[in-house]
């Protein structure tokens, strides 16, 4: 079955063609950054305009790059939520718009879902069951996965995402915007053992993280210093390492407690190096995904999509986002 997967939830439009034969036969990604960078952040009125200039042309990259026609599509899937309303909206009217058309199926993915799926596109993908640790702007959540289809939350952060600690850690260090991949960086820089920051909700039972003070305390540190520029690299090592140990022992306790074998990493803080080098360390088969499968793309929602569809979805054709969806 030959899916075209659509992700519009926020400030990326991707689109893919994913075939259950053959696999991804081709995907395109287009980035806003340039478009929100002078805001400091997504502007969602912005993102969602954007995304409809982009889908249509995206569609007929893809197709032929796939050496496809629209009438040889064989269903339509895209992100149904969770995201920003407007953006989710324009995916979501495009894709149903055209599957009435062309008389195709199509079904709404979770885009978390689609996250946690994304390893299974690698040339050689985990095994099931695992336990997925999902670390995006949004969410950051450890979730155990006896098969496709059944999640069940291990834990969950309270306050703020890993990504979002990222994000703002790095605005508030002066660094543009998106941060978490600049801070990323510039913990290149950074000296080991300068700053001990604490990793929050370690001595705790249980799988649930908390970010947020780990902001506040960067915050702190950086005023109370010389606010040097290895002040500041110094401060970015620290807060990384932090958020980094952090995750790591939560996924050791997760994969302690359910007794996988398998840790996937999904979610656009999975493309952080330092994290990728440190998960290594686990007793436990690791797998993430390619790097630009780590961040929003539509590779993983064509996946998802024709998984469901494959197993006979139907759906009413309703165009029905939901902008807050659990997992
Ligand atoms: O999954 P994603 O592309 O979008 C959401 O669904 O949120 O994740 C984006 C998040 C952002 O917060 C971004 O700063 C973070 O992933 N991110 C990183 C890195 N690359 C992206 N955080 C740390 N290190 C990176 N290398
Ligand atoms: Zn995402």
């Amino acid at each position: 079955m030959r899916v075209l997967g659509i992700e519009t939830s926020c400030d990326e439009t991707g689109v893919a063609i994913y075939d259950t034969e053959q696999g991804l036969l081709a995907h395109r990604l287009f980035s806003q950054i340039k478009l929100h960078a002078e805001y400091g952040g997504v502007v969602p009125e912005l993102a969602s305009r954007d995304h409809i200039q982009r889908v249509l042309p995206l569609t007929y990259e893809v197709l032929a790059e796939a050496g496809l026609k629209l009438q040889d599509l064989e269903g339509i899937a895209y992100t149904s939520g969770p995201g920003l309303i407007g953006a989710l909206m324009v995916g979501a009217s495009i894709a149903r718009s055209l599957a009435w058309g062309l008389n195709l199926p199509a079904v709404g993915v979770h885009h978390m879902e689609g996250h946690l799926l994304a390893p299974m596109l690698e040339p050689e993908p985990p095994s099931l069951p695992f336990v997925a640790l999902l670390v995006s702007g949004g969410h950051t959540l450890l979730v155990d996965v006896p098969r496709i289809g059944e999640y069940r939350i291990l834990g969950e952060s309270v306050d703020d995402a890993a990504g979002e600690a990222f994000d703002k850690t790095a605005k508030l260090l002066g660094l543009d915007y998106p941060g978490g991949p600049l801070l990323a960086k510039l913990a290149e820089q950074g000296r080991a053992g300068s700053y001990k920051f604490p990793r929050p909700m370690t001595d705790r039972p249980g799988c649930d993280f908390s970010f947020s003070g780990l902001k506040t305390f960067s915050l702190t540190t950086w005023q109370a210093s010389a606010q040097t520029e290895q002040d500041k690299a110094d401060i970015a090592y620290a807060f990384e390492e932090a958020v980094v140990e952090t995750l790591f022992i939560k996924c050791k306790r997760a994969l302690e407690q359910t007794e996988r074998p398998t840790l996937v990493i999904a979610g656009g803080v999975g493309a952080n190096k330092r994290l990728r080098q440190r998960l290594k360390d686990l007793k436990a088969q690791v797998y993430f995904p390619r790097l630009e499968f780590c961040t929003d793309n539509g590779a993983m929602i064509a996946y998802a999509g024709a998984l469901r569809l494959q197993a006979g979805a139907v759906e009413p054709a309703v165009i029905q986002p939901r902008p807050r969806w659990p997992l």
